[in-house]
């Protein structure tokens, strides 16, 4: 069964209470989106393995820890995931970004995929799929189901923030994957969107409304 974990550090939390403000300029929604995506990065990898090396130090020979060198895959949804690559880039600079296009219809709330483009080792990488919003859950369900089609085994999903509906819907689909979140909210309103939520994700990224 995978976890479901919420991150409560301060820091996360103030960014995306700034995130949440209608008055956030579009500017300013940025630098957060890619800070907070550092920040939950952070969180996300602290299980990597390591392994021991020797090195010199000015001082004398050492024996210290670094990554044992596990292969990571990130992969945003599009549009709004792409906010968060950048942030996750600067702290795992060597991972691999695939990208999976999908988008809600607006009437039926259902998942439309239109583009999908993996890394080809895709079955020997850990990934970590990265959206804004866990709002019904069927984005992030399509997504999974896309890559494990592809051959990844080894998932963890990092959202901002999540609906209980999501939540439910994304463990009982998929209970092998991990997902990490930094608030979760009430509930979801007549159109699906989370309350109180952001508003559009992507809309308020690239500022198209
Ligand atoms: C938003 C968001 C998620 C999805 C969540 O994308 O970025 O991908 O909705 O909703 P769900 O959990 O109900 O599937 P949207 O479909 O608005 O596409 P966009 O990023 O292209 O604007
Ligand atoms: N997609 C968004 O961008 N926001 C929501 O609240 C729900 C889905």
């Amino acid at each position: 069964m995978g976890k479901v974990m919420v991150f409560d550090h301060p820091l996360i939390q103030h960014k995306v209470s700034l995130m949440r403000d209608k008055n956030t300029p579009v500017k300013e929604f940025r630098a957060l989106a890619r800070e907070v995506a550092m920040l939950m990065t952070y969180e996300v990898t602290r299980d990597l393995p390591t392994r021991e090396v020797e090195i010199e130090t000015p001082i004398c020979p050492a024996e210290v820890r670094m990554l044992a060198g596990k292969k990571l895959a990130i992969i945003p949804i599009l549009r709004a995931g792409l906010g968060f690559v950048d942030g996750m880039l600067e702290m795992i600079p060597s991972a691999k970004v695939g990208h999976v296009g999908l988008y809600r219809d607006p009437e039926t709330h259902e998942p439309v995929e239109y583009y999908c483009k993996l890394p080809e080792d895709i079955d020997k990488r850990r990934v970590i799929i990265v959206d804004p919003m866990l709002a019904t859950g069927g984005s992030a369900i399509a997504t999974v189901d896309s890559v494990k089609k592809r051959g990844a085994k080894e998932i963890s999903l990092m959202f901002l923030i999540a609906a209980p509906e999501g939540i439910e819907a994304l463990t009982s689909a998929h209970p092998d994957v991990d997902i990490y979140i930094a608030a979760k909210d009430k509930c979801l309103n007549e159109n699906a969107y989370i309350v109180p939520g952001l508003g559009d994700a992507g809309d308020r990224i690239f500022g198209t409304k």
